[in-house]
């Protein structure tokens, strides 16, 4: 998830778009750059690491002349494609230096894309997909000059958006583009699918923005782009056509927000942002991962398929929420590889003398890439010569670069201390390895992973229907909020996203909080029901598994008959619980294994709007960092 700015207008086109990176940053900041136009040059300047370094970068670069232009656009990068360097910053340039490109998402067509265009002699200067898109940008803008079109200045813009129609109609993926061409100084243009996308409309000038928090201080008017639409920006106007040409309108709205409540999306805090951005957060992980012949596509993966052939045994090493999603995918490893898959705590593993080899897989899982107990547990890995994959959301972090493969999780930056958006894209990473293993190994056939992949892409739509109905959860969490003490308990699956939900409710709300495996109940736990004491149950689906969900309904019963009042999360269409539920919280209907991208959801609700109504600090809870960086 990157920040994108672009403007164009009569006042200094180069602060207006620092400025709005600066509000941006939030969204991705390993690296930024931007690309200024003036006396009929491009200016570019960029540099990893945050915003601050590129300042300091354009400070030294004054003498030389950088620009303040009329025109400029400028990006914060949070790396997919190629490692967060300076070189692979954006804005990327064709190779006639003629044409800038700025980008937000995934190109999935762009290995094929480079391939075609370094047939041709183009080299590439970064490891990005962006790249392609400068590349093909400058060479349809050639051949429409070529052709004839836009002889007359006046055509400048309208060539340029013809440009940019034309590369995007070749792109598959997910993009926000903005470009500009040193002969159309007066303009920028954009697309968007599948990536946000907002113009701002100005007096004499025009804004466009990954989100109005970049140009709020210049313009509340605002219009929203469809998918699939191309916009272009002069000081003079905003037009917006289909990718076919075909003219189109973009949803115009007012702001209201003042600019922080701009940063946060409109929302009170960065944790209800970004459980809100958790489908488009597992529509981006999935992205790109399906090959032409429907097998799973990995990063970075330097093991090959023997070596993956030759793992007899998985361990899964992470902490906190991370060791969730790894609890989560060891259900799912064992059904679908068939080899035992053990998961530990990283802050326990090198203690306990593991036994590892050659032909063990040791899978990290670490949103940030800089947790030191889980960094300690794979370098002790590596030293018994096992094999280590990670999953990570930090492209260009330790934990990645130490490992023998990666899978990066595209949630964007998660900036709330509190994990959402990176448990539920680690636990699509997590299958996709599960599903990935069991192909290579002959357990699972192309069309049962193929099934199983359409269940995954249907998750998001199902995600944001079950985010679209949560004000009952909300008025529980309100009713909620003077408990003493809140129990879960849940099976298989359901058990991580019980021990899940306990650690939101413990990290932000402060309160006594406890996950449990609901068989265990009777051997000591129980104990601790009294009379109104709230315990969450979450219900496995009775499509399939109708035993493990039987026995949990039982457990409601055992609790349900001491006091307790049972806030019950169960699947769309199993109204038999319903006799057992307080509270009932209803998720749409998932595959067994599946399930916990739904019920942790309404858990992660509770916490935050517990954690505001006790008036806490929900981003940024007491004795907590995001990154825990030390054993
Ligand atoms: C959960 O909400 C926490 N922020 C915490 O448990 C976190 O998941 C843990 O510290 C691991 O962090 P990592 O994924 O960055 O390694």
């Amino acid at each position: 998830m990157c920040g994108i700015v672009g403007y164009v207008g009569g006042r200094p086109a180069l602060q207006i778009v620092l400025d709005g990176l600066r509000r941006l940053e939030y969204r991705g900041y390993d690296s930024a750059g931007i690309a200024v136009i003036d006396n009929s040059v491009i200016l570019t300047e960029k540099k990893a690491g945050k915003l601050a370094n590129l300042e300091k970068a354009l400070v030294e670069r004054a003498g030389d002349g950088i620009s303040v232009g009329s025109t400029a656009i400028g990006h914060t990068r949070w790396a997919t494609h190629g490692g967060p360097t300076d070189r692979n910053a954006h804005p990327h340039l064709s190779a006639d230096g003629r044409v800038a490109v700025i980008h937000n998402g995934i190109i999935e067509n762009f290995a094929r894309l480079r391939a075609e265009l370094e047939a041709t002699s183009v080299e590439f200067v970064s490891d990005t997909d962006t790249e392609c898109a400068a590349h093909l940008l400058a060479a349809e803008m050639r051949a429409l000059r070529e052709a004839g079109a836009g002889a007359g200045a006046e055509d400048g813009p309208q060539l340029l958006a013809e440009g940019m129609r034309r590369v995007v109609r070749r792109l598959e993926g997910a993009f926000t583009l903005l470009a500009v061409d040193v002969e159309v100084p007066d303009a920028v243009v954009a697309a968007r699918r599948n990536s946000p996308l907002v113009v701002g409309r100005g007096d004499g000038e025009n804004f466009l923005a990954s989100d109005v928090s970049a140009f709020i201080e210049h313009t509340r008017e605002a219009v929203e782009l469809g998918q699939d639409q191309v916009v272009l920006i002069t000081p003079a106007g905003i037009e917006i056509t289909d990718f076919t040409g075909a003219p189109a309108t973009g949803k115009e709205f007012h702001i209201d927000w003042d600019a922080s409540a701009a940063e946060k999306g409109g929302y009170d805090y960065f944790m209800l942002k970004e459980i809100a951005e958790q489908p488009q957060a597992i529509a981006d992980t999935l992205l790109g991962r399906l090959s032409e012949r429907g097998e799973i596509v990995l990063d970075e993966v330097r093991l090959t398929d023997q070596d993956l052939r030759d793992v007899d045994k998985v361990f899964i090493v992470a902490c906190g929420t991370s060791y969730h999603a790894g609890m989560v995918a060891k259900y799912a490893i064992e059904h679908w590889v068939r080899i035992p898959c053990e998961v530990e705590l990283a802050s326990e593993f090198r203690y306990r003398d593991p036994i590892l080899d050659r032909s063990t897989l040791m899978i990290v899982i670490s949103q940030s890439g800089e947790t030191m107990d889980t960094l300690m547990a794979l370098r002790h890995a590596k030293e018994q010569k096992a094999r280590v994959l990670a999953i990570c959301n930090t492209n260009g972090s330790t934990i990645p670069r130490e490992s023998d493969a990666v899978l990066y999780t595209h949630g964007g930056p998660e900036i709330a201390v509190a994990s959402t958006k990176a448990f539920v894209t680690q636990l699509v990473a997590c299958y996709l390895i599960g599903l990935h293993l069991a192909q290579i190994r002959g357990v699972m056939y192309a069309d049962e992973v193929a099934a199983v992949v359409s269940k995954l892409q249907a998750t998001p739509d199902a995600l944001r229907e079950l985010l679209g109905g949560m004000e009952d959860v909300r008025a529980l969490a309100r009713d909620l909020r003077t408990a003493s003490t809140i129990l879960f308990i849940g099976r298989h699956v359901g058990f991580p996203v019980a021990l899940e939900g306990a650690l939101k409710l413990k990290e932000l709300a402060y309160m006594h909080a406890e996950g449990f495996a609901a068989g265990e109940l009777k051997h000591g736990p129980i104990a601790l029901i009294d009379e109104g004491t709230p315990v969450v149950c979450v219900v496995p689906s009775p499509a399939g598994r109708g035993v493990l969900r039987d026995k949990v309904v039982s457990n409601i019963q055992e609790v349900r008959a001491r006091g307790a009042r049972t806030i019950v999360i169960a699947e769309e269409g199993d109204d038999a619980v319903r006799a057992y539920a307080d509270h009932l919280i209803v998720v749409p209907r998932t595959p067994t294994l599946l399930a916990p991208l739904m019920t942790t959801v309404p858990l992660q609700i509770l916490a935050c709007e517990i954690a505001a109504a006790r008036g806490h600090d929900v981003d940024q809870p007491r004795n907590l960092a995001k990154s825990v960086t030390v054993e």
